[in-house]
């Protein structure tokens, strides 16, 4: 099938891969001059495993390619895939320009039917401000449909989530847009849900929230658990054993960042306020999050008493490993707030350090070139983002790297024994042990 995405962004640009690695003719559009430039080489702005390789390979079977014109999208594709950015407003709500704008294009260039899909994380009813959009602008009497599609990929796995999905969502009131929508997921094995428009897009912010949910409810009992000697791993063990609660999402640690829970909980908090029932429990998720990192943080400073002039090195940027991404990263909130107090950070992370040079936190601490090289002459390290390697440095020689032998573990990477054998004092999150 011929198949258009506008906006060529992490959503966007994994999406036409993947659909295009079905077999399907793919045309992704980007207003970004730079970016369709780059990403005509084959080359993908930013650290997500295995992509770059999947679209060199389908811009070289010539089922995938770049394009700025809006227009040219619009003629290409039977279906057109909305994946632009949908940020928070200051208060917490969706900022849909980008939405309206491209609905506005979109409409410009309508010749004939096409089913046009809103794939981007938008408020309940927005499908519905996109139809009407479409049907002020465009010529009078060209036929569409709109469709939500919402998408479940992480970060660092979006390649694995978009092939193997969970679930495929399809939300349309026409069975002439569900069934092209249907057969584009075919060669997708998923169980595929097709609902009303506004369920499947009350169905993106419900499931991320419910996840932002658990991490805090693991968060709020590690809590607990430091208090009564108890370990929140073996609490995390015993209740996600039970089939209905599942181990998935309970890592305590410091708390959820990125550009997807923090931005989504604090959206549905404000659809729930527009549509009249705040939704107060989601309140509370927040609040736990946001306390979790400065718990630790105090953890830090009651060790070392002030932390001006104490030399600190912190291990991971990103906000979480397997990606280069800092949006909103809660490792870099923490390492702003050493620097605040006047504390020497040295920091590394195995990708995001590119994405760091580009702030101007570069000029505030030192990057270092490894996690040995960060941790010299460190009177703390602290751990901020579990990447595996983490896990897998030689302990003896970080002993020996550092001033004083005290790692505080912000994601629970390192086994608290093997550490203490090792001679460190060790601090993880909810490890009353
Ligand atoms: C999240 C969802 O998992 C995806 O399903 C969704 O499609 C995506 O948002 C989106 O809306 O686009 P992502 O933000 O890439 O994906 O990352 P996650 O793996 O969900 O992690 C989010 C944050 O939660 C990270 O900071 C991570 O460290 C934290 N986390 C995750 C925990 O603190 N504990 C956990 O047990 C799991």
């Amino acid at each position: 099938m011929k198949l258009t995405i506008i906006g060529s962004g992490y959503v966007g640009l994994t999406t036409g891969a993947c659909f295009a690695e079905v077999g399907h003719q793919v045309v992704c559009v980007d207003s970004d001059p730079d970016r369709v430039q780059s990403l005509v080489t084959g080359t993908v702005p930013f650290f997500e495993p295995g992509l770059e390789a999947l679209v060199k390979k389908n811009v070289a079977a010539k089922r995938l390619r770049f394009t700025g014109s809006t227009e040219e999208g619009v003629n290409h594709g039977e279906v057109l895939f909305i994946t632009v950015p949908t940020p928070p407003l200051a208060d917490g709500s969706v900022d849909l320009t980008f939405m309206e704008k491209v609905a506005r294009e979109i409409a410009q260039y309508l010749d004939s039917y096409r089913v046009i899909v809103d794939k981007s994380t938008v408020p309940v009813k927005t499908g519905e401000r996109v139809a009407q959009t479409i049907r002020k602008y465009a010529k009078p009497g060209v036929e569409f449909d709109v469709v939500s599609n919402p998408e479940f990929l992480r970060e660092g796995a979006a390649v694995m989530d978009l092939m193997k999905p969970d679930r495929i969502v399809i939300g349309g009131n026409s069975d002439r847009a569900l069934a092209l929508m249907q057969k584009i997921y075919e060669p997708f094995v998923a169980p595929v849900l097709v609902t009303d428009i506004n369920s499947a897009e009350l169905i993106k912010h419900a499931a991320n929230s419910f996840l932002a949910l658990k991490i805090s409810y693991i968060n709020a009992l590690a809590e607990l658990c430091e208090l009564s000697g108890a370990d929140v791993l073996k609490v995390a063990e015993g209740i996600g054993a039970d089939k209905r609660i599942g181990r998935g999402f309970l890592n305590a640690g410091l708390g959820y960042g990125g550009s997807c829970f923090p931005k989504d909980v604090a959206a549905f908090i404000a659809i729930s306020e527009q549509l009249g029932q705040p939704f107060n429990l989601l309140k509370e998720v927040q609040a736990i999050n946001n306390r979790q990192s400065v718990r630790f943080l105090d953890s830090v400073r009651e060790a070392l008493w002030v932390l001006k002039d104490k030399k600190i090195a912190v291990w991971g940027l990103s906000f979480k490993p397997n990606t280069d991404d800092i949006r909103s990263s809660v490792a870099v909130s923490l390492v702003e707030k050493l620097v605040a107090e006047g504390a020497e950070v040295s920091a590394y992370d195995p990708k995001a350090m590119a994405k760091v040079r580009e702030t101007s936190l570069a000029s505030q601490i030192r990057l270092a070139d490894s996690a040995l090289d960060a941790a010299a002459d460190a009177e703390a390290l602290i751990i901020a983002t579990e990447w595996a390697e983490f896990g897998l440095v030689d302990l003896a020689a970080l002993r020996d790297a550092m001033q004083t032998p005290l790692i505080f573990d912000g994601r629970n990477l390192l086994d608290p024994v093997a550490v203490r054998d090792f001679g460190f004092q060790y601090r993880g999150v909810g490890r009353g042990i």
